[in-house]
């Protein structure tokens, strides 16, 4: 089992540059299964959780090629199943993305519950309500969920609650189903926008993405043959960017759309760092005279603060003068790395969906990545922290940030991949 050893207490400074957005691409390969023709997708990032999605889609037919890293040909006019129950299938959260892609293409769909990180409860409720609405009954059975319909039409949907992961759903279905299909509510994150200019660039007719309410005509025939160049990384961008303030550092990301890094970007602000904003860069500065000041965060759906920036902010402010206050509005559970800060020393309080973070020292010690988010703070942490600091789990840090070591080791961070035989 492989983990991190990071030695603490090390200014960072330098360039990162930053990879495909992991979120948009795991929407944009299902995306790709609808297709009825080939496509060539670009910038796509080489995590865990997209070469797994890739796999899945291989396993059911689908034709993948790598022409060169993060360029992939796939032409989905091979696969021959509409169901997906594989066992890696439950593996991968990002493969309830194949129900909706899975319904657009045969109108029927049956697929492994999913899995993914463990932050408290992840239902599906709004993904089959979206189906309902347009014409297809569901029922899960055994661990599998089984979509039919005798002919998918559009409908409208009005979701309760924003949901990234069912507007996606909906959009894949609904852009091969008969008619005008309108989500009411809908998720405004930049992979959602990303998703519908991929779909539109196939030949599908979506409208108002990015906005809450999406409208699409299906068309019967998507007839793709084009390429297409995925997003950067928000919350990859995200993280690095908070090492400025952390190591009271230098850092300059790359490849990014400054308008997403908005929400941290004011944050940051806020918190005494100096922000330089680039046509496709930032440059965050924090040097070691200006006091870190601590601030308050409160995580919303786009575009406001991103809960996947939530455990490395509530890090950042264990070091701020006068700690700070986290309110997690999204996910029920998504505090339960604090354990492994306190670990270290940190002083965190939580009263159900608020984190009272006080200033303290933390030293290094052996803790674990509890999810993908979580395992990038527990590796902050180790880079402020006194001593050494062992990351294990890191296989959960590995499914999201691509070339992670390499590209912290770019900016003079002292950490090392070790691995421990288990006899
Ligand atoms: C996506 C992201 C994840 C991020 C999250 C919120 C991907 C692959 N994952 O997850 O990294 O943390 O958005 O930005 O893009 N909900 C329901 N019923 C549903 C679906 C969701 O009640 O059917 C609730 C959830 O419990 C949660 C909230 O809606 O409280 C937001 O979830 P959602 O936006 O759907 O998250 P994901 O798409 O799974």
């Amino acid at each position: 089992m492989d983990h991190y050893v990071i030695t603490g207490g090390t200014r960072l400074e330098g360039v990162v540059p930053i990879s495909g957005s992991k979120n948009a691409a795991l929407a944009i390969v299902a995306a790709a299964m609808v297709l009825d023709g080939p496509c060539r997708i670009d910038n796509l990032p080489e995590v865990r959780d997209i070469n797994l999605l890739l796999e899945i889609c291989q396993s059911i037919g689908a034709t993948i090629e790598f022409e060169k890293p993060g360029t992939v040909f796939i032409d989905a006019t091979t696969i021959n199943t509409h169901e997906a129950t594989e066992p890696i299938v439950s593996s991968l959260r990002g493969s309830y993305y194949l129900m909706g892609a899975l319904l657009g293409r045969f109108g029927k769909a049956k697929t492994s519950m999913p899995g993914g990180c463990n932050f408290g409860n992840r239902p599906i409720d709004l993904h089959l309500k979206g189906f309902a609405a347009l014409g297809a009954s569901s029922d899960v059975t055994y661990g599998h969920v089984n979509l039919e319909c005798s002919k998918l039409k559009g409908g409208s949907v009005f979701l309760d609650q924003v949901s990234v992961g069912a507007t996606v759903n909906i959009m894949l279905a609904a852009c091969k189903a008969e008619g005008l299909t309108v989500i009411d509510n809908a998720a405004r994150e930049p992979h959602i926008v990303d998703l519908a200019n991929f779909l539109n660039t196939m030949g599908a007719d979506i409208r108002g993405a990015g906005t809450d309410v999406i409208r699409i005509n299906g068309k019967a025939t998507l007839p793709a043959n084009k390429d297409y160049m995925i997003i950067p990384d928000q919350i990859e961008a995200g993280t690095y960017m908070m090492l400025a303030p952390l190591t009271r550092g230098d850092i300059t990301v790359t490849n990014v759309i400054p308008k997403h890094m908005e929400p941290l970007t004011a944050k940051l602000l806020e918190m005494g760092s100096t922000v330089e904003e680039g046509e496709d860069s930032i440059r965050v500065i924090h040097d070691a005279s200006t006091p870190l000041v601590g601030t308050s965060f409160k995580t919303m759906p786009y575009p406001g603060y991103p809960t996947d920036l939530q455990p490395q902010a509530t890090c950042l402010l264990c070091f701020a003068e006068g700690g700070g206050r986290m309110i997690e509005n999204v996910w029920e559970n998504r505090y339960q790395f604090v354990d492994d800060l306190k670990k270290m020393g940190a002083s965190i309080l939580i009263s159900g969906r608020l984190a009272v973070v006080q200033k303290a020292v933390l030293t290094g010690a052996s803790v674990k990545a509890n999810d993908l988010r979580a395992g990038a703070a527990m590796v902050m942490a180790g880079l402020m922290a006194l001593g050494e600091t062992r990351v294990f789990d890191i296989i959960r840090i590995e499914r999201g940030y691509e070339k992670f070591i390499e590209k912290l080791k770019g900016i003079g961070a002292k950490i090392e991949r070790e691995s421990v035989l288990v006899p």
